[in-house]
């Protein structure tokens, strides 16, 4: 079973706190909160205000991807607004004094790695973390297409934690639906990223419940 954290960029922009109501009730484990600066990724999104708003409407686990520039000067807003698990990207100055102040903070850190990023390029830095986010797009939109050979990362990450004694989570995001699920959780993922497979699906909660099955799928 992979825990899947539908992304709300893909929901009504409108409605966010329905949309974050519904996926509650669909089933879903995660709220994944993309949130970019028009910099590091080209796109502009949410904010800590919206974060901090929506977090009324369910107890799920914020999980919020920061794609921005410079994530160290804002951890303190994320963390106020109710986030539970923070990814910063590898490729973002002062990872490591980053992903401190989230762990000082309290809240899990992770690192997010971009399709063209080397595994092995987290490695200096895999015991400071909690989960990893493999991204199977590049950073910026929902809805494109999944990069198959960035899954091939995920055993590699297994093997550079466990040679550590560490197992952290790690989480698939990127194009993932209900056709390369399966072999997103035999790579060793335990947590899927869904944007499009859930807000454009008619029907949260199959579509969430479909992702969930992974591997044991029954089509
Ligand atoms: C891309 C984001 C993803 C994206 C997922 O920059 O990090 O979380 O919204 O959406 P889908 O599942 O549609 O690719
Ligand atoms: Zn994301």
């Amino acid at each position: 079973m992979v825990k899947v954290s539908p992304s709300i960029i893909a929901g009504d922009q409108g409605r966010l706190a329905d949309e974050v109501r519904a996926i509650d009730e669909a089933g879903a484990d995660l709220v994944h909160l993309d949130v970019m600066d028009g910099h590091f990724a080209p796109n502009i999104t949410l904010g800590p205000g919206i974060i901090k708003d929506l977090r009324g409407v369910t107890k799920l686990p914020f999980d919020c991807h920061l794609m921005i520039s410079e994530p160290w000067k804002y951890i303190d807003e994320f963390v106020k607004a109710g986030a539970d698990q923070i990814s910063i990207h590898l490729e973002t100055p002062r990872v490591a004094e980053t992903l401190g102040l989230i762990r000082e903070a309290g809240k899990a850190p992770g690192v997010a790695i971009n399709p063209d990023t080397p595994a092995a390029d987290i490695t200096d830095i895999m015991g400071r973390i909690d989960f990893i986010v493999v991204m199977t797009v590049h950073p910026g939109f929902y809805g494109q297409s999944f990069l198959r050979d960035a899954l091939d990362k995920v055993p590699v990450l297994r093997d550079i934690a466990a040679a550590r004694g560490l197992t952290p989570e790690i989480q698939v995001d990127g194009g993932v639906d209900a056709g390369n699920v399966g072999a997103i959780e035999e790579a060793g993922a335990t947590q899927v990223v869904a944007g499009s497979a859930v807000f454009k699906s008619g029907d949260y909660a199959t579509a969430i419940r479909s992702l969930q099955a992974g591997a044991r799928r029954a089509d």
